[in-house]
């Protein structure tokens, strides 16, 4: 029976744009190549800086309650030069990830074939781990204020950090059954309790306390600057990472960095009590200096379209496309990000005839398979 699926995509700014419609064709062609069995159905929002420009608002005053008809959001980048970032993140970006308790971000560190990555380790050794962000308080809960700006240099601004026992217990959870799944079974939290005694002293005695449900899991509690050194140093040790909502965000970035390229790297913004639609984006921003060039690395994006896929039941697409990026990359057809000379359209197109002679070649084996019979 072919599935129905709804698809939200907001392409936003920058290379969001250009990696998105990318992703968009490469889709399609792993749910044709693995058997055609869903039917996607794509709706585009043009929300974003330049619609901001227009209408003083980053996204249409009803658009959760829009969006929230979807299965999936598909998303590009958002933040565009005259529009402070500030403004740009938490009215688009922030504003669907809270809106819908998006509250487990998950962003892998894959090492590709035919990627030079900076850390010589990496040629001998394999790894792979990945990122699981707290991504729904907090550094980013948004507690705080600015205040007597009238004194004459004077002003104050106050920033809190919100942690809940009941929102460490979530992401530590969902960080422990996702190790559960993998080959090395083992999750590492990243503290900063030795400075900040309340909130992530919080933090500690929650996961102390969840991995008393998990004794088949390996445990570690790392400081985050400690962690910083460990990802360059010893990355053969990681499997799964939790982390705060800053505390991720920038080790993610570290990690895509580390993989070869912030191109590279993707990410879902899940609810897994899948009461409203996740959301699936590249790690990267909007990178003004490269946008409109023809030159964005689209394997972020088209990752995360794969992490799509699998939220939505089709893990043989998602996987299809996964195999089709190794193959691609390892063919050496890679952006300037990677040290390569392809533009964003010969990525596309190979990977699109990569996806195309897999779904030929399973084509072949089906017909082979009714002949002998
Ligand atoms: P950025 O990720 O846009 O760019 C950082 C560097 O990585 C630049 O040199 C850029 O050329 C390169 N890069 C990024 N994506 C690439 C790709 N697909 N292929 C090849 N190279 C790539 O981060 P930056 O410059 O700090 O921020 C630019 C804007 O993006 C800002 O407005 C920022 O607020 C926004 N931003 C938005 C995010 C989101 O929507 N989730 C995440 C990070 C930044
Ligand atoms: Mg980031």
């Amino acid at each position: 029976m072919t599935k129905s699926l709804s698809i939200a995509v907001i392409p936003a700014d920058g290379v969001g744009r250009e990696v998105v419609e990318v992703g968009r064709q490469v889709l399609e062609e792993a749910v044709a190549a693995t058997g055609g069995d869903a039917d996607l159905t794509w709706t585009e929002y043009p929300w974003g800086s330049e619609y901001y420009a227009e209408h003083g608002t980053m996204m249409a005053a009803d658009g959760l309650e829009r969006l929230r008809e979807h299965d999936a959001i598909y998303f590009g980048a958002v933040g565009w030069p005259g529009v402070p970032d500030h403004v740009s993140l938490w009215g688009l970006r922030l504003a669907i990830c809270q809106g819908f308790d998006q509250w487990a971000n998950v962003r892998p560190v894959v090492f590709h074939p035919g990627i030079t990555s900076p850390l010589r380790k990496a040629d001998t050794t394999p790894l792979d781990w990945v990122v699981v962000r707290e991504n729904s308080e907090g550094e980013y809960a948004g507690i705080g204020g600015r205040n007597f700006s009238a004194r004459d240099g004077g002003e104050v601004a106050v920033q809190s950090s919100l942690f809940t026992e009941s929102g460490c217990e979530r992401i530590m959870r969902f960080a422990f059954d996702l190790a559960r799944t993998r080959d090395r079974k083992k999750v590492a939290s990243v503290t900063k309790s030795n400075a900040q005694q309340y909130g992530m002293v919080l933090w500690d005695d929650v996961f102390r306390r969840v991995a008393a449900d998990y004794p088949d899991v390996e445990t570690e509690s790392v400081l985050v600057d400690a962690m910083a050194a460990k990802f360059v140093l010893r990355p053969e040790e990681l499997s799964v990472v939790v982390a705060s909502n800053l505390n991720a965000d920038i080790l993610s970035d570290l990690g895509s960095a580390l993989a070869g390229s912030l191109g590279l790297a993707s990410s879902a913004n899940l609810d897994p009590d899948r009461r409203f639609p996740s959301m699936f984006e590249p790690v990267h921003g909007s990178a003004p200096d490269i946008a409109g060039t023809g030159v964005a690395n689209p394997i972020g994006a088209v990752l995360s379209g794969a992490l799509m896929l699998d939220h939505l039941g089709l893990t043989d697409a998602g996987d299809a496309v996964r195999a089709a990026v190794d193959a691609v990359t390892g063919s050496g057809v890679l952006t300037p990000d990677l040290g390569g000379t392809s533009g964003t359209a010969d990525v596309t197109s190979a990977l699109l005839a990569e996806l195309r002679s897999a779904g030929d070649a399973a084509t072949a084996r089906a017909g082979a398979g009714t002949a002998a019979r």
